[in-house]
């Protein structure tokens, strides 16, 4: 008895969500809704999709390094009118600052009615590209460095450590992935990425998979990781596996710009083959005298003589006490938190700490 009740009242609500999900997605029509951004620009769009796919369909490039899943929370805005209450996944990544002051997570925010929104103006430079595969070797067992010309628009201007979204079109449905350039920024017709595979991973899947010569379509300059050049201070640079790659970039300006300030980078693997590109920074280390190169293996053999064990424990005997400058980190989160614990126990403000965790 208590059994057929409880079935009974199961599929009852099954049926019901199927219900309210049928009637959003077919009965529901929400009309022409106007989308006003910064108070200066507008454009109008059939309601009943997320504000990020809207956006990016009207030319708006909105940081979305998830692919619109809810989990980075790159892509907020703030709405000014006619979003209403944040869903609770957006609680999950929203602070309560935030959530008071009206930010929303575009891609979870299905368009209903006129809405006013505000976002950066640097979002506003972002712009479309077409490239070609110009390059694609593995430089690890798992890490592929592919070189992208661009050929419509043929340049990219951006700051070293910035990063490009990569369009993904599978299965009907189109998706980004966010991968930093590891390039020279004076180098604007042709940009790097350094790519890890991921097992089963849709982005990291397709660019392992191009062929020489193949078209991909990219969005930016993204992200506000960046080698800041109003000081003559001292750079550290953290990298991790594939986080090399916006250090690369950084590494790369300061050679052509920055020479005077001491860069030292710190740069952690697994074993000798992981360590892709040490033979680039052994030889700026032998090269110039401001640059600094602290390479350290977590699973070292026989065959390495150099810094062993993990990153942060390598900077807390390496790196000098008391000194100024500023630090930018990219890896995995939890050497990001090592590593940020080392750098403020060393002296260097936590302001002045800048990261990209992937
Ligand atoms: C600002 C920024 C810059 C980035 N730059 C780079 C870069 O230069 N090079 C680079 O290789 N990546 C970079 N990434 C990560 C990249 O955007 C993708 O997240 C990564 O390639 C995985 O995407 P995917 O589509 O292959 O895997 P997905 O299809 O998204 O995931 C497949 C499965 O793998 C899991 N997964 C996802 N990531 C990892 C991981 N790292 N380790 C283990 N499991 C995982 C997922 O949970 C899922 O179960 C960057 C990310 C950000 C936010
Ligand atoms: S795109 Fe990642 S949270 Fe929205």
């Amino acid at each position: 008895m208590i059994l057929n009740a409880l079935i009974f009242m199961n599929g009852f609500a099954l049926v019901i969500g199927l219900l309210i999900i049928f009637m959003d997605r077919v009965i529901s029509n929400y009309g022409l809704c106007r989308i006003t951004i910064n108070d200066d620009k507008e454009f109008h769009a059939q309601g009943g999709k997320s504000l990020l796919r809207l956006l990016l369909e009207n030319k708006y490039f909105i940081p979305s390094a998830c692919g619109g899943k809810g989990t980075c929370g790159y892509c907020k805005v703030k709405v000014l009118e006619g979003g209403g209450p944040a869903l609770p996944t957006e609680a999950l990544i929203l602070n309560s600052r935030e959530q008071a002051q009206g930010f929303r997570l575009s891609c979870q925010l299905k368009v209903k009615n006129d809405l006013s929104i505000e976002i950066p103006p640097e979002y506003l430079e972002i712009q479309e590209y077409r490239g070609e595969l110009s390059l694609a070797e593995l430089v690890t067992s798992d890490i592929k460095r592919i070189r992208i010309k661009l050929v419509e628009p043929q340049t990219l201007t951006y700051k070293p450590g910035q990063y490009v979204q990569i369009r993904i079109d599978h299965d009907g449905e189109t998706d980004f992935r966010a991968y930093s350039m590891a390039s020279n920024p004076d180098k604007q017709g042709e940009i790097e990425l350094n790519v890890k595979r991921i097992p089963d991973g849709l982005g990291s899947g397709y660019l392992h998979s191009l062929e020489l010569g193949a078209p991909l379509d990219l969005s930016g300059p993204y992200g506000d990781f960046y080698l800041h050049t109003d000081s003559d201070e001292r750079i550290v640079c953290v990298a991790g596996g594939v986080g090399l790659a916006p250090l690369k970039s950084i590494v790369m300006y300061w050679r052509d710009h920055q020479k005077h300030r001491r860069l030292e980078l710190y740069y952690g693997a697994r074993d000798l083959p992981d360590l892709y590109d040490h033979d680039i920074f052994t030889s700026f280390a032998e090269t110039y005298e401001n640059f600094h190169y602290y390479p350290a293996l977590s699973d070292a053999g026989d065959d390495w003589n150099g810094h062993t064990g993990f990153i942060h424990m390598v900077m807390e005997e390496c790196l000098e006490t008391g000194n100024t400058g500023e630090a930018y980190l990219c890896g995995p989160p939890i050497m990001i938190e090592a590593v940020t614990e080392v750098l403020t126990n060393k002296g260097i403000a936590a302001e002045r700490i800048w990261y990209d965790k992937f």
